[in-house]
């Protein structure tokens, strides 16, 4: 199935960044996951009295799609009031690497200001199963 036009991916994380659960930082993240196969899987930030026990908009996208049995992907767009698109923290970029390799990474505000990045320009090394001798 061909991918879906970037509007669907804006709007999915558009959506997910508004239902965010952000009172301790004010920092609202919606993500959209796009699998291979068109479909998409949004994600927002979650955040936690406990501050550690909070998680990131990507990764909650992550969860999402591999709980629905996703496994081939293609981009994730990420979606912030921000005053510049901003790239994933690292924990996601690691993440991202195992589960979404060779996606493309693509970041707006929602004045529309955008930037991408290749996830293997924003973590050229990442630590993998192969590390662990297990590839
Ligand atoms: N956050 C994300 O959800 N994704 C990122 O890529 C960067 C940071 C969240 C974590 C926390 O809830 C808030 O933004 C401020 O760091």
């Amino acid at each position: 199935m061909a991918a879906p036009e970037i509007g669907r991916l804006v709007d999915a994380a558009t959506g997910a960044m508004k239902r965010a659960h952000a009172p301790y930082s004010s920092f609202r993240v919606g993500a959209a996951l796009e699998a291979r196969d068109g479909s998409v899987f949004a994600g927002c930030n979650v955040e936690n009295a406990s501050a550690p026990a909070g998680i990131c908009a990507e990764r909650g996208a992550v969860a999402a799609a591999v709980a629905a049995g996703a496994r081939q992907f293609s981009r994730i767009m990420i979606v912030t009031e921000a005053p510049a698109p901003t790239p994933p923290c690292g924990v996601c970029r690691q993440v991202l690497s195992e589960i979404a390799p060779g996606i493309e990474v693509i970041s707006r505000t929602i004045g529309g200001a955008e930037a991408r990045w290749p996830l293997a320009e924003l973590l050229p090394h990442p630590f993998t199963a192969a590390s662990l001798g297990r590839a």
